[in-house]
Order: C-alpha cells, then sequence, then structure tokens
C-alpha cells in the first residue's frame, strides 16, 4: 500500500466561548479519522488552532477588564484541556494570533493583490459614538425595514427572512451600549470572488472534493450550470477588511484597516503547520505546495460557504494546495432537540467530564455517524443502553470473563481452532477499513460490532468458568480463552480509533501495543497475559441526570449574570477607575476593624490661608466631641455647601501635626483629586457618633 501524507484540520473553535458537546462531533470525528490513518501507516497530521480575533473577543475583553491577549490564552489553555479530556491528540495546536499567522497572512495577500482581485469600496456602517467601534452585525438590533418586526438582528430578519445591511435598519440599537449608533461611511477592501467563478464551478462539481449534497447545493444556489448559465448568479464580492479598532492584523498596504477575522481564519490551518513544521524540522511546502498532499478539512454545516468557496479560491490564487476533500457534518441535537440551555442539553466539556466517561461520548458519536450531513442525534436513553450493550457487554465482557484464566499460563503455542471466527473477522478488516476511510464510522461500528456478535456465543458455549473446574480441561481452557482474547484483541484494533484509552488497555493486558491495522489479521501466541484489571464502567443514568443539573445550574448562574451586566450597561460605568488604582492587597476582618469609621457632621468648613487645597473642617461626633480635620477638597467644594452636612470620617486615625495645625482624621472621599473629590454622606437618619461597618 502507498504511504499516503495527509493534513487534516477541524475547524478552529472560536476563542470566546467554552468547548460543548455540540463542538466535539467534529473533533471527535476528525481525531478518529486520523488515527485510523496513522494506524494504517500513513504519514498523518492534525492541525487546530484558536480562531481568535474579531469583535466579540474584544467585546468580552472590555467587559472583563482584561486585554484580549489574556482572554485567548486563557480561552486556548481551557480549550486543550477539554480536547485531552476526550482523548483529541493534535499534532499541533495554534492560534490565529500568532506571528506565523501574520506573516502567511501578509504573503497569501500580496498574491490577492497581484491578481487584480481587490478593489475597494465605500461603505455605511453603523457606528457606537460611546463605545468607539463599528459595530458588527450581531451586535445591533432594530426593526426590519421589510416586515417592520422590531428586535431583530444587523443581518437578517427572524421573522420574515429578509438580508439588510445594519444600516437599513429602523431605529437601531447598539448591543453594546444601548446607545443609538450613527451611520458613518468607511472604505472597505472587497475580494471580487466572481472572477473566480469558472474555477470555482470545476473545482466544487469535480473531482470528489465535496460531499455530493454539498456540490449540489453550491451549484443550486451559486454556482449555477456552466454550460447553460442557468441558475448563475455572480458571487458576492466579499468584504475582507474592518476599520480600526478591531482586534486582527492590520492590512500592510491599508493603514488603519484590518483583515476581517475570517479572511485570516483559514490562513491559521497553514500557520498552524508552519509551528508543527518548525517542532519537527519538516518543510512547510511538502505539506501545502506539494501536490502528493493530501489536504482533508473537516466542519459543521454553517461554514460550507467559507470553506468551499471563499477558501479554495484564496488557496488557487496563493498557489497553494487545494483540499483533497471537505467532509461536512450535520449539527448535534440532544434528545431530538436543538441543544437547549433552559433544558440542560448545552453541556460543555468541563460539564460532561466530571460525569461521564469520554470514551463512551467517543464511541456513540462514531456509532451515529455517517459520511452525510445528517443531524446526529445524542438520545441519553439510547447512549447509555448503546454504550453499556456495546462496549461494555459484548466487548469489554470477552477480556473480562476469559483473561483472568490465562493468567498464570499465558496464550496457546498455537492458535487453536475457533470455527473460522478469527478469519472472518480478519476478513471483515477491509470493508471495514473502508467504511473509516469513508467518514462512514457508523457502518464500521456495525461491522465490528458484527464480529463481537459472533465472538460472544463462543464464549458463551465454550463457559471456560466451568471448564477452570475442572483440572483435565486445563488445555482445552487456555485455548478458549486464547480464542476469546484474539477475538477482542482484533475487536480493540478495529475500534482503537475510537476508543483509544479501552484499546491501550487491551495492549497492556495482552503486552501487545496496538501500532498497525495489518495487527488484525494475525493472532497473537504464546505470550503471557497481564492481571485483568477492571476496564470500563456501565454508563448510570444517575451520572447523566447529575451533569444535566449542573448544566442547568451553569445556566442560571449565567442568566444572572447576564441580567446584572444588562443593567451595568445601562448606567454604562467606566472601567477606568479600577484600572487607574487596582485593588489593593487582601486585608483580614480584624485588619478592617482596626480603622473606626464614624458618622459625622460638618459644623464648620473654613478656607486655610495659604493653602491651596485644604479646608479646615470641623466635626461633631454627637454631644461635645469634636475634631479638626484639614481635608483636600478646596477645589471641589464650597465651605459654605458643606457645613451641616453627615460625613464618614476615620476617627481613630493619629493626629498629624501640619504647617496649618492638628489634624485629627480624615473625612472620606473618593475620586482622583481636585475638582473631582466626592465626599461619602451616609443616607438620611444616620447619627453622629454612630460607627461604620
Ligand atoms: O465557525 C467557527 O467556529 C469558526 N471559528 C471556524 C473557523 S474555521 C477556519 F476557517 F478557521
Ligand atoms: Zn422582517
Amino acid at each position: 500500500m502507498k504511504k499516503r501524507k495527509i493534513l487534516v484540520t477541524a475547524a478552529l473553535p472560536y476563542a470566546n466561548g467554552p468547548i460543548h458537546l455540540g463542538h466535539l462531533v467534529e473533533y471527535i470525528q476528525t481525531d478518529i479519522w486520523v488515527r485510523f490513518q496513522k494506524l494504517r501507516g500513513h504519514e498523518c497530521i492534525y492541525i487546530c488552532a484558536d480562531d481568535t480575533h474579531g469583535t466579540a473577543i474584544s467585546i468580552r475583553a472590555q467587559k472583563e477588564n482584561r486585554s484580549e491577549e489574556e482572554v485567548i490564552a486563557e480561552s486556548s489553555a481551557a480549550h486543550q484541556r477539554d480536547f485531552a479530556g476526550f482523548g483529541i491528540q493534535f499534532d499541533n495546536y495554534g492560534s490565529t494570533n500568532s506571528p506565523e499567522n501574520k506573516k502567511i497572512c501578509g504573503e497569501i495577500w500580496a498574491k490577492i493583490r497581484e491578481s487584480g482581485l481587490v478593489k475597494e469600496k465605500e461603505i455605511d456602517q453603523l457606528f457606537d459614538v460611546e463605545k468607539g467601534v463599528f459595530l458588527a452585525d450581531r451586535f445591533v438590533s432594530g426593526t426590519c425595514p421589510s416586515c417592520k418586526k422590531p428586535d431583530q438582528p444587523g443581518d437578517n430578519c427572524s421573522s420574515c427572512g429578509e438580508t439588510y445591511s445594519p444600516a437599513e435598519l429602523i431605529d437601531p440599537v447598539s448591543a453594546l451600549s444601548g446607545t443609538t449608533p450613527e451611520i458613518r461611511s468607511a472604505n472597505h477592501l472587497f475580494i471580487e470572488l466572481e472572477q473566480l467563478h469558472e474555477f470555482l464551478h470545476t473545482w466544487t462539481q469535480d473531482g470528489d472534493h465535496l460531499q455530493t449534497e454539498v456540490a449540489n447545493y453550491l451549484k443550486g444556489h451559486f454556482l449555477g450550470d456552466p454550460a447553460s448559465k442557468e441558475g448563475a448568479k455572480p458571487l458576492r464580492d466579499w468584504d475582507i477588511s474592518r476599520p480600526a479598532p478591531y482586534f486582527g492584523f492590520e492590512i500592510p498596504d491599508s493603514p488603519g484597516n484590518y483583515w476581517y477575522v475570517w479572511f485570516d481564519a483559514p490562513i491559521g490551518y497553514i500557520a498552524s503547520t508552519q509551528q508543527y513544521c518548525d517542532a519537527n524540522g519538516q518543510n512547510l511546502d511538502d505539506w501545502w505546495k506539494n501536490p502528493e498532499t493530501e489536504i482533508h478539512h473537516f466542519i459543521g454545516k454553517d461554514i460550507t460557504y467559507f470553506h468551499t468557496l471563499f477558501w479554495p479560491g484564496m488557496l488557487k490564487t496563493a498557489g497553494l494546495n487545494l483540499p483533497k476533500k471537505i467532509h461536512i457534518h450535520g449539527f448535534l441535537t440532544v434528545n431530538g432537540e436543538k441543544m437547549s440551555k433552559s433544558k440542560g442539553t448545552f453541556v460543555k466539556a468541563e460539564t460532561y467530564l466530571k460525569h461521564v466517561n469520554p470514551t463512551a461520548l467517543r464511541y456513540y458519536y462514531a456509532s451515529k455517524l455517517g459520511a452525510r450531513l445528517d443531524d446526529l442525534d445524542l438520545s441519553y436513553d439510547d447512549f447509555t443502553s448503546k454504550v453499556n450493550t456495546d462496549l461494555v457487554n459484548k466487548v469489554v465482557n470477552l477480556a473480562s470473563r476469559s483473561a483472568k484464566f490465562v493468567q498464570q499460563t499465558g496464550l496457546s503455542e498455537t492458535y487453536p481452532d475457533d470455527g473460522g471466527l478469527f478469519q472472518q473477522a480478519a476478513d471483515a478488516g477491509h470493508q471495514i477499513a473502508e467504511a473509516y476511510e469513508q467518514c462512514d464510522f457508523s457502518k464500521a461500528m456495525r461491522l465490528i460490532l458484527e464480529c463481537a456478535d459472533r465472538a460472544n456465543p463462543f464464549v458463551e458455549n465454550a463457559a471456560p468458568w466451568i471448564l477452570k473446574k475442572d483440572p483435565e480441561k486445563a488445555a482445552e481452557l487456555q485455548d478458549v480463552c486464547t480464542i476469546a482474547l484474539n477475538l477482542f484483541r482484533q475487536l480493540m484494533i478495529y475500534l482503537s480509533p475510537v476508543v483509544p484509552d479501552l484499546a491501550q488497555q487491551a495492549a497492556d493486558l495482552l503486552g501487545d501495543p496496538i501500532t498497525d491495522w495489518q495487527q488484525s489479521q494475525t493472532p497473537l501466541v504464546g505470550t503471557p497475559v497481564a492481571k485483568f484489571k477492571h476496564m470500563m464502567k456501565r454508563i448510570e443514568p444517575k451520572a447523566i441526570e447529575k451533569m444535566t443539573e449542573e448544566t442547568q445550574a451553569e445556566q442560571d448562574a449565567a442568566s444572572a449574570a447576564a441580567a446584572t451586566s444588562a443593567l451595568a450597561s445601562k448606567y454604562n460605568d467606566s472601567a477606568q477607575p479600577m484600572i487607574d488604582e487596582p485593588l489593593a492587597d487582601e486585608c483580614t476582618i480584624d485588619d478592617f476593624v482596626k480603622v473606626d469609621f464614624r458618622v459625622a457632621r460638618v459644623l464648620k468648613a473654613e478656607h486655610v490661608e495659604d493653602a491651596r487645597k485644604l479646608l479646615k473642617l470641623t466635626l461633631g461626633l454627637g454631644g461635645d466631641e469634636q475634631r479638626q480635620v484639614f481635608a483636600g477638597i478646596k477645589a471641589a467644594y464650597k465651605p459654605e455647601e458643606l457645613e451641616g452636612r453627615l460625613v464618614v470620617m476615620v476617627a481613630n486615625l493619629k493626629p498629624r501635626k501640619m504647617k496649618f495645625g492638628l489634624s485629627e482624621g480624615m473625612v472620606c472621599a473618593s475620586g482622583p483629586g481636585g475638582e473631582e473629590v466626592f465626599v461619602l454622606s451616609p443616607d438620611e437618619g444616620a447619627k453622629p457618633g454612630q460607627r461604620v461597618h
């Protein structure tokens, strides 16, 4: 078999949110396919990265009072932790905000410019004056210009389906500040995709680069028929620039403009490969320019347009390898419905991992994934019963019912007569491999389980646990267990791309690492068998309930946080004061009570001769108790504004001798100083002398 060189990518997850079970369909599907290719002996690498640029990240950073870099670093660590938790193994996990990506974006951009595909156009956009940013479609809402339905997003109406630009919305409101944005025109750079119409037509329709339904969809909706030109519409110009401020890369020959996130995101595939090459002494061109290399992208159906039209167009123009295949999958539904936050089915990877075995999800997704774009349903009842029946009862049980009986003796020296079971399963290997190759994992799982269904009755009939009782039957017992464990091993080789951790346990048990698909064709004989360790627990419905409850609780907390943050954005309080003066070191309650704050009344306020900033205050603490305090509030208050007013003072501060007299405490005030000083006052009803706790 010819050794293939295969580069595989999964879509780059956005850095502004956590990985959930919906995402995992793709990363698991891709991981299985890559592991399968590696097991077949091909040179195959799995490349991914975080998709970090765009407005959403900036908004989150601003809200959380952090830099974008901090947000994306945290996100990348969380994503990689979640992926690792599900056994998803990348050969490189990069970031679109990397120097490699910036450089490659520049190179590809230069080629696109040279090809005459770029044009400039003035377009109207909504600008949030208060926040100082142009508003991306999803940060504006307003009344649909067509059907007049209120509260519609900036790109298309959920009621009548009309598409429009945000500037066409009636009564637009910025989601960032709640203010009315104004229309400002800005120069944007566009790629004239229509110039590549013919190329895209040929590329999408010939050569099996796309699933048939995808090729037909593109033909029907965008490209039309090349011969008759029927159904052909000019492809829309693609707006690939955004004016500052924007979190991304500035376009070198267009200062003040940044590449739109969707321009630099797929280039991240190449940049992440560059990092892989640098770490492994390889050459990028061997992956992205070598015609022998196969590029395979795995994506969800929502980003079809980007990957099947824009991306091949960019690659073609840049003189890089075009994808051999774009594998597109459907969405995840849970219990037959769209994932829902309120029903607790919008489960984060992290939450799942606290309650349920990741191997179970890998197997279940594999058993449901076909080569087409159908949505995949995770039905919890079906999930529980399928994993328990297939993996625990049919596969793992083969080992658990036989391994302990050959722990002392090891496997028989020659492979016994098994009535053709091993050979039958070996013969199925070809069809199983073909199903994996075609991404028809559900078929592969079905074929593998058919082998298990033949193996189990054998063990059932041979009943090693009964043979064990008769010392005369020791040789027969060893043979029966040798067969059972070999049939088990064969299943584990076939299943290893899907359940690598179980495969590892099988390899440990039999002292035979699984490294090559061909191992399924020859039985193992005369080797020792390790002590059997429990391999996989059954899934308990209780665990799923707990996972759902926790998801619901997370959701309730998130809704509460969103409600307070909506209030905060109503007041639109700036983050600046906390930035200017970050919180002091933590103190204990004992530290706090050392400071005695008291309510005090300003009995008298006077100017102090020669003092530029100070007022002299005489503060009453009730009865005859009085203190004299010099306060730096002269620029902000006239003495007569203060007299009679209640304030809060630090009453046990060690008196300090000043040039103008003794100061016996401090008045509490906020603000940076000068005219911006704000003296604190207690609410009506407070009495001078009361302690402030
Ligand atoms: O849809 C998404 O989640 C995008 N972040 C995928 C980008 S894939 C690639 F083009 F970078
Ligand atoms: Zn409408």
